[in-house]
């Protein structure tokens, strides 16, 4: 399985153009230690010719240009791109489908719940259905010769669909495996917790891309919002009893690789020079940049 992480931060990227704090200043500055990094979202792909994104980023455009492996062709309008896998809702890993609109019959895969909020919620099912043939259907167990499993690990709905009734999950987390590599992605952007079942789902993993938004539990109190507000949006920090590095800890020895995606403009990782990155790579976790590709 191939596999291109086309974008690492969360909600708003980084810098945020809105944000005038220190580590999106050094950022714009251009300083190699603090790299930009767009929304994130994956591309994913068994054998390399057919490609699925995993979550469809507003930066989803400018992603699929500086890739290579998606670059379209040989007819006039072929493309590698076959569909987008989706994990939740959420504005930042569903408005990229808007952006395809140019691609007539590509399919959509998500929970339930999922494909209900972009049909009645934030119709982006209707829009795009003006432009071409998509296809949209709940998550099954295989993606072009991938198999899948989905874990449900949250029912935090969008702010857009916060009212909704529907049932959960309304967050997946997935477990790609290749059977012809016997190589294992989990990719879970959005983790509340570290929720039951986890462990099992990670089991034998060859790389974990995990929710890596916050450091702290408090980091978000700088601009303004409450610790309170930073927990109810839904994020495990790294840092601190119950964090994700403590348990990823518990699974020292076991040959998998761990990554943090979907980092907070918060998030003194993302600078690094900071104690917090060196203590984040001690632990032998990688915080890996935009564009980076793995062979699974
Ligand atoms: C999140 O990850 O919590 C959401 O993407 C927040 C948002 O962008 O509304
Ligand atoms: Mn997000
Ligand atoms: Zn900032």
């Amino acid at each position: 399985m191939k596999v291109r992480l086309l974008g690492t931060a969360a909600g708003g990227g980084f810098p945020q153009w809105n944000c005038a704090c220190a580590m999106c200043a050094a950022c714009r500055t251009g300083a190699p230690e603090v790299p930009a990094r767009s929304q994130d979202c994956l591309a994913v792909s068994p054998q390399g010719t057919d490609w699925y994104l995993v979550n469809a980023s507003p930066d989803i455009r400018s992603q699929v240009v500086s890739a290579p492996c998606l670059a379209p062709g040989p007819g006039p309008r072929d493309t590698p791109l076959r569909g987008a896998l989706l994990t939740d809702a959420e504005l930042d890993h569903t408005l990229g489908l808007m952006l395809l609109r140019e691609g007539g019959g590509l399919s959509v895969w998500a929970p339930p719940a999922v494909l209900h909020a972009l049909g009645e919620r934030f119709p982006i099912r209707d829009t795009v259905a003006r432009y071409g043939d998509w296809h949209w259907e709940p998550a099954g167990v295989s993606l072009g010769g991938l198999t899948v499993s989905a874990l449900g690990v949250s029912d935090k709905r969008p702010k857009y669909a916060r009212g909704s009734t529907v049932d959960g999950p309304w967050v997946v987390a997935y477990r790609l495996a290749d059977p012809a590599t016997g190589g294992v992605l989990v990719y879970a952007p959005c983790l509340a917790t570290w929720p039951p079942g986890f462990d099992e789902l990670v089991d034998g993993a060859s790389c974990v891309l995990l929710d890596g938004t916050f450091f702290s539990p408090r980091e978000m109190t700088g601009t303004g919002t409450s610790t309170a507000a930073q927990h109810a949006m839904g994020h495990v920090p790294i840092d601190g009893p119950g964090g994700s590095l403590e348990r990823i800890r518990a699974h020292a020895g076991s040959g998998t690789r761990w990554m943090y995606t979907h980092l907070n403009n918060t998030n003194p990782v993302l600078d690094r020079r900071s104690p917090e990155y060196r203590r984040v790579c001690e632990a032998g976790v990688e915080v890996p940049e935009d564009g980076t590709t793995l062979n699974l």
